[in-house]
């Protein structure tokens, strides 16, 4: 077949698209960055509205208290982790911190190892461990700005105290083999912490298999849950001792009695969390990850497959370079294509109606997600060319 053909292929995930009315009203190539609003959020934040209005403080003990827990168990599913294993938070960076500061990084046992290509947020984190006491170990990439596993495995030993790494890396949707380093983590005497944002809702991530001590993400991306909702599971088989020191008066085991403390914690997930959940984002969110958790994330992983090998085989017939991972084993739900003028270009698109981004040293970065149609591939590489060549001729 021809990759410019049109596929025949039926879709069985496409019913779902008249659920994301912004799928419906541009070219969405942009959930690797802003998934689209499920049609459902409208409804839960007016019942959120609602219930502040018309139940106010009795609001808190109907539902919002429970909320953060049944939202973290929607995740849990996905991750194929039992629930209460998943708690909330505001971003992801939070969720990170507070798993970091369960760990002690003083003495002999004090380096953090991490990759370059981390998400800056992540090693901006790091590099504030590192004023207190820890040791951070980039392990740096190869050619391409492709990451070795082998280069991360020989950067654990008996000096490591965290191994925190991205499952997909989010420039070049570089998936990374993320199993056999837990595990050597483990056998060193370390703690993992695996970054799956650019994963989870579109590459399967499954909590049993990998045996991470913790896994964090965000809402925003593949998972269609807006702003405003990070998480982080926490393997109840290694970390049900930990005593994060980021931490508020939910996570204690009652925390309506205002204990003045030392804090007694809860024996269940709510040993991780902090203070006053968001409440709004979480319903928000929760539109998000029903859609995900109904539809499965295989079906979507292979949908993604297909049409990420659509672009690239266009991408090559257009004759654009591509700067992200090309392997169907390795590769995430982005394509990134560095054509001439990528910035000007995105800015062309996206003042017309076609959703993407820019990132510096990778270019256009584009998505399809289970709401595509096979047409939109061929329109938006279609129109990327027309305004790569427009550039071009005006001498840009
Ligand atoms: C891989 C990865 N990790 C972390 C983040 C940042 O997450 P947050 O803003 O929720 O802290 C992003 C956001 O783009 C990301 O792509």
């Amino acid at each position: 077949m021809s990759p410019a053909s049109t596929s025949s292929t039926h879709d069985p995930l496409i019913d779902w698209r008249r659920e994301f009315p912004t799928a419906e009203s541009t070219l969405h190539f942009i959930s690797h960055s802003l998934g689209a609003m499920p049609r459902t959020v409208d409804a839960a934040l007016a019942h959120y509205a609602q219930t502040w209005k018309t139940r106010g403080i009795r609001a808190w003990e109907e539902e919002w208290f429970q909320l953060p827990t049944e939202v973290g168990d929607v995740l849990a599913s996905i991750l194929n982790a039992p629930a209460g294993s998943v708690s909330m938070y505001e971003n992801e960076t939070m969720a990170q911190a507070v798993a970091l500061s369960a760990v002690d990084f003083h003495g002999a046992r004090n380096r953090l190892v991490c990759t370059v290509e981390d998400f800056p947020s992540e090693l901006y984190l790091y590099e504030g461990l590192a004023r207190r006491g820890a040791e951070i170990v980039r392990v740096r990439a190869r050619k391409g700005r492709r990451m070795e596993e082998a280069d991360i495995l020989a950067a654990i030993d008996e000096r490591t105290a965290m191994v925190a790494i991205s499952h997909t890396l989010f420039r070049t949707s570089q998936v990374l083999d993320a199993a056999p380093i837990v595990a050597r983590a483990r056998e060193a005497g370390a703690w993992t912490l695996l970054d799956a944002y650019q994963s989870v809702g579109t590459v399967p991530v499954d909590a049993q298999v990998i045996g991470a001590d913790f896994i964090a993400g965000g809402s925003v991306k593949w998972l269609c849950g807006g702003p405003g909702a990070g998480w982080l599971y926490a393997n109840p088989k290694t970390t049900a001792a930990l005593e994060p020191a980021i931490t508020g008066w939910m996570a204690h085991h009652n925390p309506f009695a205002f204990d003045p403390g030392p804090i007694r914690r809860d024996p269940g997930a709510r040993r991780f969390w902090t203070g006053t959940p968001a409440v709004p984002a979480f319903m928000a969110a929760r539109c998000g990850y029903d859609v995900i958790a109904r539809i499965g994330v295989p079906p979507i992983r292979a949908k993604s497959l297909r049409l990420t090998g659509r672009m690239l085989a266009l991408a090559d017939e257009y004759g654009f370079p591509v700067t992200s991972e090309r392997d169907a084993g390795k590769r995430g739900g982005m394509v990134c294509l560095d054509v001439p003028h990528a910035e000007a270009v995105c800015a062309d698109l996206l003042a017309s109606d076609v959703l993407l981004d820019h990132r510096p040293g990778v270019g256009l970065r584009l998505a399809p997600h289970f709401y595509t149609r096979d047409d939109e591939v061929d329109e938006v590489m279609r129109r990327v060319r027309e305004a790569v060549r427009r550039h071009e001729s005006a001498g840009g």
